[in-house]
């Protein structure tokens, strides 16, 4: 599979585009017009999820696109309430998505009040081996959701995908992720749109001129030069542009580390624990 951008290689063997595009809070249509842009433009790899309420726009894009199935990575995921009967919501995004397999699943939010997602892990199992997904992995997971699933299944998540940003850089749960060789992915990677990122990180206009790149593409880079698989959400076109011209710059290690520095271990989102909602 070729890539226009880095890919990353995943502990199954397979690989994905360390860019692609977020889609929460984008409706149907506005995913539909989002993504056809996107794909438009060079992205190949797209975030999504049964709780967006986007896959059929999505799907729409991926078909119009005339871009080839291989070519893409789609990755869904599975809601807190379908995790007893995962099969039958991997099959309703399939076919919202209109796809015969996605290249990614996982598993939204471990819920733990539910007390369902360890065995959703082992229908994840299932899935991949049926060939609905290639590759399997978790969002939201914190180290003892890592342990729950490791103490009943040999297969390790590809990913854990995280809220993860400059004033919440998680690098506890990095060092991890590292040692169990599992990708990390991040969630709101400019801040989930929540903050004034220049009220919140003054320097980073500084950074910006020099590097003659805007405020979001010093932020963005930063997380590729971190290894971290990146897929911002945007709405606008030339934000689209913007999000995906990171390959022509590089951060020195010496401002990788300033802004390494902008830590506050500031959760802009809900604490996996607290995730349990239907
Ligand atoms: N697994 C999970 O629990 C979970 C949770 C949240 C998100 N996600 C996934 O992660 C993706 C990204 O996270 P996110 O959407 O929460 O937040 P994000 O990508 O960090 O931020 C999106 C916000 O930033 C703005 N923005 C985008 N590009 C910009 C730019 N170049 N300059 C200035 N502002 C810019 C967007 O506004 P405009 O749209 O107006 O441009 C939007 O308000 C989601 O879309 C979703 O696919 C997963």
């Amino acid at each position: 599979m070729a890539f226009p951008v880095n890919a990353v290689t995943l502990n199954d063997g397979t690989s994905i585009p360390q860019l692609g595009l977020g889609t929460y809070r984008l409706a149907d249509d506005d995913a539909y017009r989002v993504a056809s842009q996107a794909l438009e433009m060079g992205y190949r790899h797209i975030d999504t999820a049964r709780l967006y309420h986007n896959e059929s726009g999505i799907g729409r894009a991926i078909r119009e696109s005339g871009i080839p199935r291989d070519d893409l990575y789609i990755t869904t995921k599975l809601w807190n309430g379908d995790q007893p009967k995962a099969r039958d919501a991997l099959s309703g995004s399939l076919d919202r998505l209109g796809l015969e397999h996605v290249d990614l699943y996982l598993i939204h939010w471990p819920a733990p009040l539910r007390g369902t997602y360890v065995d959703a892990w082992k229908q994840l199992e299932v899935l991949r081996a049926d060939g609905l997904t290639t590759s399997i992995g978790v969002s939201n997971f914190e180290p003892e959701h890592l342990d729950a699933i490791a103490a009943v299944s040999d297969v390790v998540p590809v990913i854990n995908q995280v809220e993860l940003h400059p004033l919440f850089q998680q690098k506890a749960l990095r060092a991890e992720h590292a040692k169990r060789g599992i990708a990390t992915e991040s969630w709101g990677p400019l801040c989930h749109g929540a903050v004034d990122l220049v009220e919140e990180m003054p320097a980073l206009v500084n950074l910006a001129e020099r590097y003659e790149k805007t405020i979001a593409q010093v932020i963005l880079r930063w997380h590729l030069q971190h290894g971290i698989i990146i897929f911002p959400k945007t709405s606008s076109k030339e934000r689209l542009v913007e999000n995906f011209a990171l390959f022509d710059f590089e951060i020195s290690d010496a401002d990788i580390r300033e802004i390494d520095g902008f830590d506050i271990n500031k959760r802009l989102g809900t604490a996996p624990a607290d995730g349990n909602w239907d």
